[in-house]
C-alpha cells in the first residue's frame, strides 16, 4: 500500500493554473474542472471522487463570485475557510486547488456578462435576479481558463446545470458537463455550505423539505393532480415550521417549464427560508 502524502498544489492566478495543466496535458492526462465557493462538505467530496472516475486530474476552484450575489444576499457571511477546505481536497485526491482573488477574476475595466435568456423565468430566476447571469460568466471563465475535458455540478442546484449546460452548449466551449446526484445528510437535508448558519432549532427542521418532496413525488406517482398535491405539500411544509416558502413547484427536468401534471421527466422544485437562511432542494418524481 503506497503511504505517499495525497499532495494538492494550490494556485491564485490564471496563468499558474494554466502552467500546471499544460504541465498535465504534455504527458497525457486527462483534466476535470468543479467548480465551487468553498465551505466544502461531503457533496462537493463526491464531485471530485465523480471527476477521478471519469479523468486522470481533478481542479477544484474556490472562488465567492460577487456577481451571483444579489445586493441583499450573503455573501459577507459565506463561509470562507481554505485551509479547513484544502485539506479535505488534499484527502479526496484533487491535485490542484484555483482559488483566485476578485481582482484576479474580475480586474479594473471588466465589463463582459455571459447572459442567458432561457430557463431562468421560474423558480430562483426572478427571486435572485442577476443571480444565473453571474454564475453563467464566471462558470464560463472558469471552463476557458482552465479548457478542462469535463466539467461537474450538483443536481441539487439543478437549474444552475441546466444553466450551465446550455451556455456551454451556446457557446461551443469544448467540454462535457457532468450532471451528480444530490448528497444528503442521514436525514435527507441536502447538504449545503449554507447548512452551517442554521441555529440548532432550524437545523432540526430542515429536513421537512426534503421529507416534503418526497411526499409530494409519492401523491404525484399515485396519480393525485398535481395542484392538490402540491397544495398539501406546501401545508406539510407550514406545519412543520417552516412559514415562508418561495416555491414548491413541479416543472419539466430538461426545460424547467412549468407543467400542471407529472410525467417521466417531472422534478420537483422547493426553495424555503429558515430564519435567514434560504434552502434549496429538488427531486426527480420518479425518484423512489
Ligand atoms: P457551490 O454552492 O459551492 O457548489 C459547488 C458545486 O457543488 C455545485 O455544482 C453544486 O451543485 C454542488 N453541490 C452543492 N451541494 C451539493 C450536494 N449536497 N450534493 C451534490 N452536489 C452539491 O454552485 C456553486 O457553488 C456556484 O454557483 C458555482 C457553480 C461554483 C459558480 O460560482
Amino acid at each position: 500500500m503506497s503511504t505517499t502524502a495525497p499532495e494538492l498544489t494550490i494556485v491564485r492566478t490564471v496563468a499558474a493554473l494554466r502552467a500546471e495543466i499544460a504541465a498535465w496535458r504534455r504527458s497525457g492526462a486527462t483534466v476535470g474542472l468543479i467548480p465551487t465557493m468553498g465551505g466544502l462538505h461531503a457533496g462537493h467530496l463526491a464531485l471530485v471522487e465523480r471527476t477521478l472516475r471519469e479523468v486522470d486530474r481533478a481542479v477544484v476552484t474556490i472562488f465567492v463570485n460577487p456577481k451571483q450575489f444579489g445586493p441583499t444576499e450573503d455573501i459577507e457571511r459565506y463561509p470562507r475557510q481554505e485551509m479547513r477546505d484544502a485539506g479535505m481536497l488534499a484527502e479526496s485526491g484533487a491535485s490542484l486547488l484555483f482559488a483566485p482573488s476578485v481582482d484576479e477574476m474580475y480586474p479594473a475595466g471588466f465589463t463582459t456578462n455571459v447572459s442567458v435568456t432561457r430557463f431562468i423565468d421560474g423558480l430562483d430566476g426572478p427571486l435572485r435576479p442577476g443571480h444565473f447571469d453571474g454564475v453563467a460568466t464566471v462558470v464560463t471563465k472558469l471552463l476557458l481558463q482552465a479548457l478542462p475535458d469535463v466539467a461537474i455540478f450538483g443536481e441539487k442546484d439543478y437549474q444552475q446545470l441546466q444553466v450551465i449546460r446550455r451556455v456551454t452548449q451556446d457557446l461551443d466551449i469544448p467540454v462535457r458537463i457532468i450532471g451528480a446526484p444530490t448528497v444528503r445528510e442521514a436525514d435527507g437535508l441536502a447538504m449545503s455550505s449554507r447548512n452551517a448558519y442554521l441555529s440548532a432549532e432550524e437545523r432540526a427542521m430542515a429536513p421537512a423539505i426534503h421529507r416534503t418532496l418526497l411526499a409530494v413525488a409519492a401523491r404525484l406517482r399515485a396519480g393525485e393532480p398535481a395542484a392538490e398535491a402540491l397544495s398539501l405539500g406546501r401545508q406539510a411544509l407550514a406545519n412543520a415550521g417552516i412559514a415562508r416558502i418561495d416555491y414548491l413547484d413541479l416543472r419539466d427536468g430538461e426545460t424547467l417549464a412549468a407543467i400542471a401534471a407529472s410525467n417521466s421527466r417531472a422534478r420537483l422544485f422547493a426553495a424555503a427560508w429558515l430564519g435567514r437562511t434560504r434552502l434549496i432542494d429538488n427531486i426527480a418524481v420518479a425518484e423512489l
